[in-house]
């Protein structure tokens, strides 16, 4: 049997997570909004032009059109700074080991990611080559919770949802894939990631056996 295991990217293959914040906080304090890591909880998973929005509510800031696009541009720009900087040193623990274990079992590996530079990263850290269908923010419409990018990227393999596992490091993430009637694995904090169906802090906490039963039950 193939199943297919869909993994998200930000915060779940690299430790992207950390740069979407210190490039939101920069336009936060540039805005006079307070922005802390509990409030970037809120935006992993979510898209950015949602994300923009939410901080902007978080300082009943009235933006216009205008102002919006530009400071979408300021900050993707800043997080492509350091997005270039990138290697596959910044891939987090045990990715590569599971991505290996799947292959050798023959698994579908896909992409379910919400950001637009998912294909740049997987490039800049040398693991692009890994996936066989690979879906983002360019190709989906309705952003996490919404199971869309997980449908999708389900249907590019043709792999009933029921036989879909998701690796996610969000709450949008883990109720899109729950959504979707796939196995949800909450990759993080169990307190903050409750609704997955099985969660670990990391990878390095995913042993062959789990991974080996996911594949045959
Ligand atoms: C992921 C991240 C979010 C990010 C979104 C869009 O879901 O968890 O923090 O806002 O992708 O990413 P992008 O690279 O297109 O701005
Ligand atoms: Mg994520």
């Amino acid at each position: 049997n193939k199943k297919a295991f869909i993994f998200d990217l930000d915060g779940v293959i690299v430790d992207t997570a950390k740069y979407h914040f210190l490039a939101w906080q920069k336009l936060a304090t540039s805005l006079g909004i307070h922005f802390t890591h509990e409030d970037n909880e809120n935006l992993k998973g979510v898209s950015r032009v949602r994300s923009l929005e939410l901080i902007l509510g978080l300082g009943n800031y009235q933006a216009t059109e205008e102002e919006k696009q530009r400071w979408l541009q300021k900050k993707n720009e800043d997080y492509l700074t350091y997005i270039d900087a990138m290697d596959e040193s910044e891939i987090l623990p045990d990715v590569v080991k599971v991505l290996d274990f799947l292959k050798t079992k023959n698994q579908f590996i896909v992409l379910g990611s919400a950001s637009k530079n998912a294909i740049p990263i997987l490039e800049k850290v040398h693991i692009l080559h890994y996936f066989d269908a690979i879906v983002d923010g360019n190709d989906v419409s309705n952003a996490k919770p919404d199971p869309e990018v997980f449908l999708q990227g389900a249907k590019k393999v043709k792999v009933e949802n029921e036989n879909c596992i998701v690796f996610e490091d969000s709450v949008a993430g883990i109720q899109a894939a729950n959504l979707a009637h796939m196995t949800s694995i909450g990759i993080g904090e169990p307190t903050i990631l409750q609704e997955a169906k099985f969660n670990f802090k990391d990878f390095t906490q995913i042993d062959e056996a789990f991974l080996s039963k996911l594949i045959n039950e």
